[in-house]
């Protein structure tokens, strides 16, 4: 057997993209393990489904510390120690361009804040690849850096509900239904700076009937997603990318 790749995942809810990867590592059709999940979310689904395979679990609760931060303010010594704002606004392209100065600092703070606390456990674990499992928050240059060590070489994975680069944020196959597609889609991708911008590993497409509404859609959508995630992984393990 191909030697196993140790994969990290963070999730945000239910987790059924997690469980996939789960099983395909449990039944050895994919060559990897997975060493931990870490979600924004306390108490969802996705963390259950981890625990019931004997993976890690831990949780930074996102909106907890951002919460706080807009009611206390945010001090020097709340910051990482190595936490530089103009270097991560440099080369982030998450922040909308409409956004004051102001509004764009707190944004990467925060996010920083978040990221660190991962940072501080994750780094803890020999990982060769971290997925993205339906993680709904974006990662900033401050925790990109901190992974992608080897210039050019991505370790960061994501799943996204729509055929990139067509609709990229929050809401892909809202956004397919919304638009009138005829075909939607799903797109694994790397992590880059941007929001859903990074390069491509794989895609799947699944027909929209004039009939069929986001919910089907949706249903449509993940079947194809827990097809394609392990698949994308098992190309990361055999370096074909
Ligand atoms: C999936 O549809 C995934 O593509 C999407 O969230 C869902 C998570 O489902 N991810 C994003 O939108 C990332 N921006 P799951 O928790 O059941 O795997």
């Amino acid at each position: 057997m191909a030697k196993k790749i140790n994969v990290g995942t963070l999730i945000s809810g239910g987790g059924t993209n997690l469980q996939a990867i789960i099983d395909a590592c449990l039944n050895n059709s994919i060559d990897a393990n997975i060493l931990f999940t870490g979600s924004d979310n306390p108490g969802v689904k996705g963390l259950d489904r981890a625990k019931k395979a004997n993976i890690d679990t831990f949780v930074v609760d996102y909106s907890q510390i951002i919460g706080s931060c807009k009611n206390k303010g945010i001090k020097e010594t709340d910051l990482p120690e190595d936490f530089n704002l103009d270097e991560i606004q440099s080369k982030q392209q998450l922040v909308d361009t409409t956004a004051s100065k102001e509004q764009a600092a707190f944004f990467l703070k925060t996010r920083a804040i978040a990221e660190r606390k991962f940072l501080d456990i994750i780094l803890a674990y020999d990982i060769d690849l971290f997925v993205l499992a339906g993680f709904m928050r974006v990662l900033t240059p401050y925790f990109i850096d901190k992974i992608n060590t080897e210039p050019g070489k991505y370790k960061i994975m994501n799943i996204h509900p729509a055929l990139l680069p067509s609709f990229p944020g929050t809401d892909g196959y809202g956004d397919t239904f919304s638009y009138g597609c005829k075909i939607g889609g799903c797109t694994v991708h790397f992590i880059d700076y941007g929001e859903d911008t990074g390069p491509i590993i794989g895609q799947k497409t699944f027909e929209i009937e004039d009939t069929d509404t986001l919910d089907d859609i949706k249903k449509k959508g993940l079947v194809k997603e827990w097809e394609l995630y392990p698949q994308c992984i098992q190309k990361f393990a055999d370096s074909l990318i």
